[in-house]
């Protein structure tokens, strides 16, 4: 067994390496390619003004430590104005900063303090809908006649009820919200406070363009486009066949999709030196080339979710993961690029999800998966506190959480008799709440995230992890990460090297080399908190020793429990 304290005094080792690999002998580099993304959730980040809601004036104190992590581009979950429906992504100004959250004075701080350390940023533009509190809506649901009306979808009364359409978020899965004023249903693949924008509105497309430009304007440097798969839709809304209408499939990649992402992308990022991505990648991989292949001038890199996916309730399958990041490792390895991430806001923890947040084994399988993120091809997508193996949050009941569609769902589970002791032991697992807990500065009160009582409650352990802690320990997940960066940045093997998978029928390891002009690099990650052996045919008896997350990394192919190595073949 291991102890927490055994992991506070001695663990991680490093070499320093020198990069042997020439910018010019390698083909289609950029520099969001060789970027790490560092998400950011505002509310739960830092509270600079004691309301107990963290802001943008919260991140600008933390500048310096995010800096200090060595990443290179900040993604923003959204700021604008909002009645906070759904946290920030039903936005009901898109010019404007959430009151919670600040002033367009601290937005162009912010962004000047992320470029003045060579940091960028990216924004959340989110699009498929609005708020129903947006005056593009209020005017749209005021009349018929309104010149906003088109901005949405409706379907009018007189014609019957619409075809069955199927909302993610609504506690009757209804799309469809009744509106008495006009006599009208409109359209809401999220909650009924998120009305979809009509995209087939040429008018409403200029608006989004406008908006992005405006961002891009004060020096946004990407994009992440939010549910986009769902933008484009049949206006007419014919019913989908029998027994499918549920099926997701109808609601993603419509028509015209690529018409708007070519539109998009020749009106805003192709006029800025920005990135772009979407949340998802599509039905199959076709849909995620066509998305994002270089020739077609759509988007940057694909984000896709199937491999984040596997990180479940009742656990996951190694052999599953390794076969599904191998399959699409192989697939964009010539052409397209790739996100690589296991977390994000709308997941639970990292560490929780995908290691072992048991205190003996947390430190260890936090750094093996950090490992795994900051070694393998596409650009890697860390979602804040991930870094100090911040574990789900210990909800213990419902009225703990905070996240409104969960509420709803509830509601449906209920409304169908459903087991709510069940429902409740899948959300202290994997609600999205849990990765949406205070950043655990340090040991003080609140985490030291606020001086109020935080909007949604603090992981209990966090006078065990946090940051400050972690500051003084050179073997802690913080200063092991900062090593990992360190070491991506400073070798274009990771970025852009072959990935093969070895050993691939293992249970146990998950075992790769990356390859580069020459330079030949093995990672070993034992997934289990027992020793495991890795087959991979390579003796690393005598192989340099980059990186590992134990005071002595394993030569003889026998891992660790959760033990992580970088080699050097050659
Ligand atoms: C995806 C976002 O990541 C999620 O947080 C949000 O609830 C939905 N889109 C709706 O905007």
């Amino acid at each position: 067994m291991f102890t927490s304290c055994q992991t506070a005094t001695k663990q991680t080792q490093t070499t320093p390496t020198t990069p042997t690999t020439s910018a010019n002998e390698i083909p289609g580099r950029k520099w969001w390619k060789e970027a790490v993304v560092y998400q950011i959730y505002p509310r739960s980040f830092k509270d600079s003004n004691g309301d107990g809601i963290g802001d943008l004036r919260g991140i600008i104190e933390k500048l310096d430590y995010i800096k200090s992590l060595g990443v290179d581009v900040v993604w923003l979950n959204p700021i604008y104005s909002s009645p906070n429906d759904d946290n920030g992504y039903d936005v009901s100004d898109y010019r404007n900063i959430m009151k919670d959250f600040g002033t367009m004075a601290d937005f162009d701080e912010l962004i000047k303090g992320l470029h003045d350390r060579k940091i960028k940023l990216v924004m959340d533009i989110v699009v498929n809908h609005s708020s129903d509190e947006h005056e593009w809506f209020k005017s749209a649901r005021s009349s018929r006649e309104s010149p906003y009306r088109d901005y949405y979808y409706w379907w009018n009364a007189e014609k019957g009820k619409p075809p069955t359409r199927y909302s993610l978020f609504d506690a009757k899965h209804d799309a469809w919200k009744f509106d008495e004023k006009t006599n009208s249903y409109y359209l809401h693949i999220f909650s009924e406070k998120q009305p979809d924008l009509n995209w087939s509105n040429p008018k409403l497309r200029q608006e989004v363009y406008d908006i992005m430009k405006f961002w891009a304007e004060k020096g946004t440097d990407g994009f992440r486009l939010d549910a986009f798969q769902f933008v484009a839709k049949d206006p007419n809304f014919p019913p989908f066949p029998e027994g499918t209408e549920l099926s997701l499939m109808n609601y993603s990649m419509g028509e015209h999709i690529h018409d708007y992402l070519k539109e998009m992308n020749k009106e805003v990022f192709s006029k800025y030196d920005v990135f772009s991505v979407a949340e998802g990648a599509g039905r199959n991989m076709q849909d995620a080339h066509d998305l994002v292949d270089e020739d077609r001038n759509e988007l940057s890199m694909a984000y896709a979710f199937e491999p984040a996916d596997l990180g479940k309730f009742g656990g996951y399958k190694l052999t599953e993961m390794k076969k599904v990041f191998s399959k699409w490792d192989k697939e964009f390895a010539e052409k397209g690029w790739l996100s690589i991430f296991l977390a994000n806001h709308d997941k639970a923890r990292l560490v929780s999800v995908w290691g072992n947040d048991k205190p003996e084994f947390r430190d260890y399988s936090s750094k093996m998966l950090s490992t795994f993120l900051l070694t393998m091809r596409g650009t890697p997508y860390y979602y804040n506190g991930d870094e100090l193996a911040m574990t789900n949050g210990g909800f213990e009941k419902m009225e703990e959480f905070r996240d409104k569609p969960l509420f709803n769902m509830y509601e449906f589970e209920k409304s169908k008799g459903g087991d709510l002791t069940k429902f409740l032991e899948r959300a202290k697992f994997e609600a999205r709440d849990n990765s949406r807990t205070p950043f655990q500065w340090s040991a003080a009160d609140n985490a030291g995230f606020s001086t109020a009582k935080p909007w949604i409650k603090i992981a209990p352990n966090y006078k065990e992890i946090n940051a400050e802690a972690q500051e003084k320990d050179q073997n802690s997940p913080l200063n092991y990460f900062r090593k990992l960066t360190k070491l991506r940045k400073e070798n274009p093997v990771l970025v852009y090297g072959k990935y093969t998978l070895l050993d691939e029928a293992s249970e146990s390891v998950y075992a790769y080399t990356r390859e580069l002009n020459g330079k030949k690099w093995l990672i070993l990650l034992n997934f289990t908190d027992k020793e495991a052996t890795a087959n991979t045919g390579l003796d690393v008896s005598k192989a340099k020793v980059l990186l590992g997350n134990y005071a002595e990394s394993s030569k003889d192919g026998k891992l660790k429990p959760y033990e992580a190595v970088v080699f050097e073949l050659n």
